[in-house]
Order: structure tokens, then sequence, then C-alpha cells
């Protein structure tokens, strides 16, 4: 019913990926499989619901603390991971990563530590450390199938005096680990034993082809937040609209101060709540084909690359659209790699060391995308390791 092999040109629609890819590659017209976005043209419901606001002609301000949002909301994490979560727990803001900021501002004071599964997405990186805070890095043990919690380091950082907060990336970027509940009650009995309180970015939980956890259904205490969006799963990050599920309530009362009076951002963008509101209650079906395709695209990649280098051992990941390519194994120079994947392919293929130390020696592949382009990707990166 949906057509994922159609490309669709995003050259000069000031897109971040394809029309900037020379900011971080230094170089213009590039193939890429960069930034966390997808190709796709986002789902039919969410454009007829946008098309219909658009012809109403009038876009004054607007809410978002309504019914229509937060049962949309909440109906989806019931239908779709059986989670009962209250809808006045549920708080608006503009960005997954603005609201997590916002929260890890209020739960700790500068210098204090947030702790963080690496290798990570680079955004926490830099927006822990612009905020004065200190990322306590708990590097994840690769095994030949997966990446496994180093648990005797991250109950060391739990219990050091500065670590106030855990930042989960849940499913995990870029790993694509999708965390069992064994994991998140681990993880929430040693968080609530040394008084840690936990922010769960779950950005990429749509795309998660194992059972993906809500942290309400493994919580220990009332010390959470879960921050999310449909914006990756249905590709609309450009609308903007994030929202969380914030436990406590002067926790959230708290935030919802900061939001409006502090910051000024009391109306929401409409088009990002009206594509929320169509996207949950009517995108189902084209989210579960979307990931059906995506995890083929994902199956590709490994059966390719594992077929020119069995060195590599790529496992197709539990969930997200991005292959976290473990290349240590070739013992290739990552400078030269880069080089010859941007001058002699025309490829931007994002480094594994832009999430952190211990992502040296990966590429992260973004397979968001029709699979003629995924070919050519691979294609491209079997060439240059092959040079
Ligand atoms: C784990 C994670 N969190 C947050 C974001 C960005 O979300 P937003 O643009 O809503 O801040 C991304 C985007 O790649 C991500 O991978």
């Amino acid at each position: 019913m949906f057509d994922f092999d159609i490309p669709v040109n995003r050259l000069g629609t000031y897109c971040t990926q394809w029309d900037y890819v020379e900011d971080r590659f230094g170089k213009k017209d590039l193939l890429p499989f960069t930034i966390s976005d997808m190709d796709f043209e986002t789902a039919p419901c969410v454009q007829d619901a946008l098309k219909h606001r658009l012809n109403h002609g009038v876009l004054g301000y607007s809410r978002w603390n309504h019914d229509d949002f937060k049962q949309a909301v909440t109906g989806w994490f019931l239908r779709r991971y059986g989670a009962e979560i209250a809808p006045e727990s549920l708080v608006y803001g503009p960005s997954v990563i603005y609201i997590v900021a916002q929260l890890i501002v209020q739960w700790t004071q500068p210098g204090e530590g947030v702790l963080v599964h690496t290798p990570a997405y680079d955004a926490f990186d830099n927006m822990i450390e612009a905020n004065d805070r200190e990322m306590l890095r708990c590097p994840l043990i690769k095994t030949a199938e997966s990446y496994d919690i180093d648990w005797a380091q991250f109950e060391l950082l739990a219990q050091r005096d500065e670590c106030k907060v855990m930042l989960l990336c849940s499913p995990h970027n870029p790993t694509g680990r999708v965390w069992t509940t064994s994991e998140l009650v681990r993880m929430a009995a040693i968080c609530q034993q040394y008084g840690v309180k936990v922010i769960s970015d779950d950005i990429h939980m749509d795309m998660a082809f194992e059972t993906y956890v809500p942290w309400s259904e493994v919580a220990a205490d009332d010390n959470w937040a879960i921050v999310t969006s449909g914006s990756k799963s249905f590709n609309i990050p450009a609308l903007t609209g994030a929202y969380a599920f914030i436990a406590n309530e002067a926790a959230r009362e708290q935030y919802l101060k900061q939001l409006k009076a502090a910051h000024g951002l009391s109306s929401p963008s409409i088009l990002g709540v009206i594509a929320h509101i169509a996207a949950y209650n009517q995108g189902a079906e084209w989210l579960d084909s979307l990931k059906a395709y995506l995890q083929a695209n994902l199956i590709y990649v490994a059966e390719t690359l594992n077929a020119a280098f069995p060195a590599i051992n790529y496992q197709v990941p539990q969930g997200t659209y991005l292959a976290w390519i473990d290349l240590n194994g070739l013992n290739v120079d990552m400078d030269a790699l880069q080089t010859c994947l941007i001058d002699d392919h025309h490829v931007a293929i994002m480094r594994g060391d832009t999430y952190g130390e211990s992502g040296k020696g990966y590429v992260r592949l973004n397979v968001g995308c029709a699979r003629s382009k995924v070919e050519q990707g691979v294609a491209a990166l079997i060439g240059a390791l092959s040079k």
C-alpha cells in the first residue's frame, strides 16, 4: 500500500542532510547517509491533516493542552506498547533535546553529573557540556551479537555523589539496542538505590524491531520522565514538536513554568500538534509498513557487507534505522576511509567517533531511504574498504 522505493528529491528544500552536507563533510554534492531523518514523505494521513489545516489559512496562536492531543499520545502508548500513562502527566516542548536539557538543568546543579551509555547521540554531549554539567560515560560492551551494559561500571558511576540523573536513550542511538525489561528493571533499581533521577529519551521507540518497554513500566518511583516525539517515526522534525511524560507533579509544574514564563513557549507549532494527532490516530498501518521496509534495508546491509568482509560480522540492530558498523576488525585507517568515501565515491557516511571515544573505528550509516540509495551507500563503503 505504501511504496518506499520511490526516491524523493530533497535537494533545494533547505534540507540539512542533503543541502548542507558540506558543513560536516567539507564538500558539496555528496550522497548523504548522515543525520537521522529519512528521505521518505511523511504518512498520507499526516499530509492530509496538514493540508486541511493550511487550507484554513489562519495560523494564530495555538494550544497543545487539550484532550485531542493528550488522547492521541496516550492512546498510542496504550495500543502499541500496552502502557497506560496518565494524560495529566503529559507536557509539550518544541524538541526532544530542548525538554531533556530543561529537565537536566532543573534536576541538577552546575558541575553535577549525568550518566549516559556510550557511544551516545552527539547532541547529548554538547547539551550536557553547554549546560555546565558533566557527562558520566558508561561504555557499552560489544559482544559478538550485540551490546551489553557494563553493570559494575554502571553502579560505580550511579553511586558517585555528583551523579544526579541518568539520561537513557531507549532504543539506543547509535547501537540500536532495545533494552529488555530485565535490563530496565535493573537500571531502575540501581538508580533508585542511589537517588539518581531518570530521563528516558525514547525518540526511536517506534522503530524497535524487538519489544520496546517504556520506562513507565519499570519505574521504581516517580523520579522520571519519558521524553519523545513522533518526529523520527513519521519523519516530521521540521514541524517541531515533542512531548514528555513527567511523573512527579512538582517537577511537571516546574517544567511548565520554565517553558511558559521563562522561555515564552506557551503556544506550540500548530502544524506539529496536528501532525502528531493525525499520525497517532491514523498512522499505525503506514508505520508498520515503514518499519518492515527499514528492517529489510538493514538486512540488506548485513548480508552484503558480511559477504564482502566476513570479519565485520555486522548484526542487524534491534531497533532504529541506523546501521552502526564496527570496522575495527579490519584495521582501517579511518581518515583514509573518509577521504576515499568522500573524494572517490561521493558519499557522506558518519564517522563513529562523532559519538565519542567508544565509537572509534565505527561508521554510522543511515538507511532511512529508498533501497536503491542504500545499495549505493553499501557499494561505496565496500569499494572504499577494498581500496
Ligand atoms: C536519541 C535522540 N534524541 C533526540 C534527537 C533529536 O530530537 P529533537 O530534534 O526533537 O531534539 C535525536 C535525533 O537524531 C536522537 O537520535
